[in-house]
């Protein structure tokens, strides 16, 4: 069995982060998306990866390499504009084969991993095998609707009138029949080849498609707040670790990952949270719930559920919650004892100050 991962697409609702970086690559909880991704298809014990990428995929292929970091060999499928998923599936024919493959949206997230249904699909081997969960906004998500032994008897994409709460999320298993079905379907009104239109063809030939109901935590993080309750969630099952130097002024308390290289004086560090390689930490205060990269540095902070970039940095402010610094980004309190906000804003970047 493969995995085809897509980590093609725009990513303009995480601006202004996607302007430097696929948004598979932010980090949560001390790892980009992708890398969860990779880590759970690498649990299912599936190892050879084809990865979708836009355009030549610079950054994802100097994050990922070959793969053998993660324990597996990948294979880069370049796509030169978001088409669609099914549009993946066919990029990908050469690389699959004749062969089963899970397909995994490379933005989403499953807490305790896709294991389960990787075995299941394999047992059963139905033509494809879907995950859904229970969601409240429907009209946002592919929606299956399913009879009473879970298989599915209609599919619609994002629908305006839904019959059910049933969304799919991003992990689909299929046996090779799924490339027939690619060619049968046309683009959707909103342009792409919808991989919801080729599964509904495999349902309208009466081929078994069969969905899983999953009650754990999922996350299609494509909003910032998805990104920030995904981190708040994973660093829920982090396990504590020291490597860094913490010094004898210094507290933590609960789950923190401190990595090596990282400095901590003065300060206390509430977890879960974790500090990246490198960072110092100076009289500051650090979490619950929040990530730091590499080499950050916080003098006088106070952060908490919160998700800091490598090499950022927050100097003088204590009041820092619900935020996302990016890479290198700094924060300071002004020396002038100028009561007014000294602004330097990115594009599409957005700032809350207290009213
Ligand atoms: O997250 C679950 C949803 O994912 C499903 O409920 C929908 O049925 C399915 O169509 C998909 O909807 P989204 O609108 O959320 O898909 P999105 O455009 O965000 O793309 C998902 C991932 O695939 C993302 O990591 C980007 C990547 N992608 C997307 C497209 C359209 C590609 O690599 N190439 C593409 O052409």
């Amino acid at each position: 069995m493969k995995a085809l991962v897509l980590s093609g697409g725009s990513g303009t609702r995480l601006r202004p982060f996607s302007h430097s970086m696929p948004k598979q690559l932010f980090p949560v909880a001390g790892r980009p998306v992708l890398v969860h991704a990779l880590e759970a298809i690498r649990e299912a014990g599936v190892t050879e990866v084809g990865i979708i990428v836009s355009g030549t995929g610079v950054a994802v292929r100097a994050a990922i390499g070959d793969g053998s970091q993660f324990g597996m060999s990948v294979t880069y499928l370049p796509q030169e504009e978001p088409r669609g998923l099914a549009h993946c599936v066919m990029i990908a024919r050469e690389f699959l084969a004749d062969d089963d493959f899970v397909m995994y949206l490379g933005d989403n997230i499953f807490d305790g991993g896709i294991t389960e249904t990787v075995e299941t699909f394999r047992a059963r081997r139905p033509a494809a095998q879907l995950v859904v969960t229970k969601v409240e906004n429907p009209s946002q998500y592919g929606i299956a609707e399913l009879d009473a032994e879970g298989r599915v008897t209609r599919l619609v994409e994002k629908p305006d009138d839904p019959r059910s709460d049933l969304a799919v999320t991003g992990v689909y298993c299929f046996t090779p029949d799924i490339h027939e079905a690619v060619l049968k379907i046309s683009p959707s009104r909103r342009n792409e080849w919808e991989i919801t239109d080729a599964i509904q063809w495999l349902v309208a030939q009466e081929l078994p498609v069969q969905a899983q109901l999953f009650s754990g935590y999922w996350a299609d993080t494509g909003t910032l707040a998805d990104l920030l309750e995904c981190n708040r969630v994973l660093l829920g099952g982090i396990t504590p670790a020291v490597d860094g130097t913490v010094d004898g002024h210094s507290r933590i308390s609960g789950p923190v990952i401190v990595e090596a290289g990282a400095i901590i004086e003065r300060s206390t560090i509430t977890g879960p949270s974790i500090i990246g390689a490198g960072s110092t930490i100076v009289n500051s205060h650090v979490g619950p719930f929040t990530s730091l990269g590499r080499e950050c540095r916080l003098t006088e902070a106070g952060i908490e559920h919160s998700i800091v970039l490598d090499r950022a940095s927050v100097d003088s402010v204590r009041s820092l919650q619900g935020s996302i610094i990016g890479k290198s980004g700094d924060v300071r309190r002004m020396r002038d004892g100028s009561a007014s906000h000294r602004l330097l804003v990115g594009d599409h970047s957005r700032i809350e100050v207290p009213a």
